[in-house]
């Protein structure tokens, strides 16, 4: 798996080209993202998804809008570009990776205004191709680690997909089970279909079995019947942000997954780059919850399960209590309870 053109977010030239993920399995376009507005619809509307990738693309997207800025002077350049972050930003809140990715992109222009605009715009397209390098190596990290946790053979359930497609090459939740397979491990996957937009069913099933990886598809609400007949070992899932007492987001059902595995004595294990990360927030309630149109839930595949009118609740993440994570998986180690003081350890620079 080497860096190469057909990693889910690219740069091409001066436009961002993301796989469209809303049209896979049956359909793989590629597309060409120019202005804040495409980069902003391609995040909130999950054409690209998955914390690493969002902050990949949003690397890019700054990079690709400061091009189109003509000034040659730098504090407007920083000034049109803190408001179009700040646009980007507001497209999805919990994943902590695109706000960190533009703060990142804006100080980069904050630190260099003693350059000329164009030495600023090179420094720019170098720091969004660093967050995008730096991700692959986090996630390769990360694999080896978890692929230390479990055996050859062993039933592991995914829910949601924390897979290539959301990172940049071997993903973080899946990304165990790629190396495993590129050494020979044979792992038996359960994927959440994880309604209502269904990431395991069009995106995890997908990319194991497109891989060779023995994968086999449930409804959410199988995942406490898979454990109870012993046939997972262990839980994997990614993550949108970590919180520093280590509750951490991710998609909605997750902590329902953590609940089940911690009542069947199955390990429940988090996937999650520094990136992802974010010490600010003391605990799980600080991280924001992005609540999502019901229309999501109301319609599937162009048929009405429900009826039309009916008022619907749907939060895209949930938070996980770090008292049922067994650990934390993060490219400097395994991280394991009481998180509060570990995490700390881990991450004081
Ligand atoms: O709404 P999504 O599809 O962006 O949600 C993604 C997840 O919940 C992933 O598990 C998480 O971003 C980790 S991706 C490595």
């Amino acid at each position: 798996m080497e860096y190469n053109s057909s990693d889910s977010v690219r740069l091409d030239g001066s436009a961002v080209v993301i796989i469209d993920q809303t049209l896979l399995p049956s359909r793989t376009v590629y597309k060409t993202l120019r202005t804040a507005e495409e980069i902003y619809e391609a995040i909130k509307y999950l054409r690209v998804r998955g914390a690493p990738a969002i902050g990949i693309c949003a690397g890019y997207g700054m990079y690709v809008i400061s091009a189109g800025i003509k000034t040659d002077d730098p504090a407007i350049l920083l000034q049109k570009l803190s408001e179009a972050g700040e646009y980007l930003c507001s497209a999805r809140p919990t994943a902590v990776n695109l706000s960190a990715a533009v703060k990142r992109m804006i100080s980069a222009v904050s630190e260099n205004t003693d350059k000329p605009v164009s030495g600023i715009k090179d420094i720019l397209r170098n720091t969004a191709e660093a967050i995008h390098k730096e991700d692959i190596e986090m996630c390769r990290k990360i694999s080896g680690y978890g692929l230390s946790l479990i055996k050859n053979g062993d039933g592991i359930l995914t829910h949601c997909n924390a897979g290539p497609l959301a990172t940049s090459r071997y993903g973080t939740g899946l990304g165990a089970l790629f190396l495993g397979k590129e050494l020979g491990y044979e792992f038996h996957v359960y994927a959440d279909e994880t309604r209502p937009l269904l990431q395991g069913a069009r995106l995890t099933a997908y990319e194991l079995d497109k891989a060779g990886i023995d994968v086999t598809l449930i409804c959410d609400s199988m995942a406490s019947s898979v454990m109870k007949a012993g046939l997972v070992q262990a839980v994997f899932v990614g993550c949108d942000r970590a919180a520093a007492n280590g509750d951490i987001a991710n998609k909605i059902g997750t902590s329902g997954a953590a609940i089940l595995a911690k009542y069947y004595g199955i390990p429940f294990y988090v996937f999650c780059p520094s990136t992802t990360i974010d010490l600010s927030c003391k605990s799980g309630a600080d991280i924001p919850i992005e609540f999502r149109d019901g229309d999501e839930i109301r319609t599937m595949f162009f048929r009405e399960p429900s009826a039309p009118d009916v008022k619907c609740y749907n939060p895209a993440f949930d938070v996980t209590d770090a008292e049922l994570i067994t650990a934390i998986i993060t490219e400097k180690g395994i991280c394991r309870p009481p998180y509060g003081k570990n995490l700390a350890e881990m991450f004081a620079e």
